[in-house]
């Protein structure tokens, strides 16, 4: 694996490889392990905030023997109009892998291709590839194979973490439901792209009856604060709250890639209720992540 800029462009294997490497780093943390990173340098370039993510990946590079620079391309000359491909290049000759934060997919793709150095996808308008790793790893802890679930995603199904799961839904096999309104459902387009068995709907109940995850995300993400009060009024009922979690199984896992907006795409008392899996989930980003960084550096 050179790369990891979507879940669309990770095969099967390269997934399975990183979940198994996930577990092995969860249970060894803390023990002397190898140092993969040793010797190098990572850098993180990241043009919208980040809690989780940046946390993650620098606490991941120095447990693998590695360091890190954090830069927002605000600071860096790309602010100023540097372009990708001669920022990606100077980076190449200094750095050993970078890690992006930004909007465009194919601005990560282009840095990629001219860097030459393992890039890692760190969130993008179109996907957030990590997020959704991460996520499928807590599911089989908590539940087992991915692939006899029904995972249903509630509320912005045209956002990154949505497209990332239709993406792995087509790889994976699960069963992925996406409840929205018409306008914020993933285009057919891409659906024909993702594949898989993936039911797109208005009817939230429907979507939410006998699933095995409700999974949601905020209704305004980063860069589209502009839309805020549209998106409030349309995505309004597209919500987890107590009387949606009754519809699914009875041991369903409620989900959220954080932030959380209480009283929007969820409320108080559910996030609540469900905050062990939540932050379970928070923290299985570092051992996800630690294994993309792994397999990365094996290069195979
Ligand atoms: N879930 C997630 O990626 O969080 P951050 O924006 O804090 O990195
Ligand atoms: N869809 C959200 C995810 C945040 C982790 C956003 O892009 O802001």
């Amino acid at each position: 694996m050179k790369h990891l800029l979507s879940i669309e462009q990770t095969s099967r294997e390269e997934i399975d490889r990183i979940l198994r490497r996930t577990a092995e780093f969860k249970t060894n943390r803390g023990r002397i392990s190898s140092r993969p990173l040793a010797g190098q340098t990572w850098a993180l370039i990241f043009s919208k905030p980040s809690t989780r993510t940046r946390v993650s990946f620098e606490v991941g590079i120095r447990e693998l023997g590695g360091e890190s620079i954090y830069m927002t391309a605000a600071d860096a000359q790309l602010g100023r109009g540097e372009l990708i491909k001669d920022t990606a290049r100077v980076l190449a000759r200094m750095t050993h892998g970078a890690i992006i934060r930004t909007y465009a997919q194919r601005d990560i793709e282009e840095f990629a291709e001219f860097s030459g150095v393992p890039t890692v996808n760190a969130l993008t308008d179109d996907e957030h590839p990590c997020q959704i790793l991460g996520d499928i790893f807590t599911i089989q802890e908590k539940r087992g194979r991915i692939e006899d679930k029904v995972v249903t995603f509630i509320g912005d199904g045209s956002s990154n973490t949505a497209q990332s799961w239709l993406f792995a839904a087509g790889k994976l096999g699960f069963e992925l439901r996406i409840a929205s309104p018409k306008r914020y459902q993933p285009t057919a387009k891409l659906r024909k792209r993702a594949g898989g068995h993936v039911i797109c709907t208005e009817n939230l109940k429907e979507a939410a009856r006998d699933a095995d995850v409700l999974y949601t995300d905020i209704w305004v993400s980063m860069g589209r604060e502009g839309e805020e009060a549209r998106r409030e009024a349309e995505l309004g009922p597209y919500w987890i709250n107590e009387s949606l979690v009754k519809l699914a199984k009875p041991n369903a896992l409620v989900m959220h890639c954080l932030p959380a907006h209480r009283g929007q795409e969820i409320d108080e008392k559910t996030f609540e209720a469900h905050a062990q899996t939540i932050f379970d989930q928070a923290e299985n980003r570092l051992h996800v992540q630690k294994a993309i960084l792994a397999e990365l550096v094996k290069g195979d």
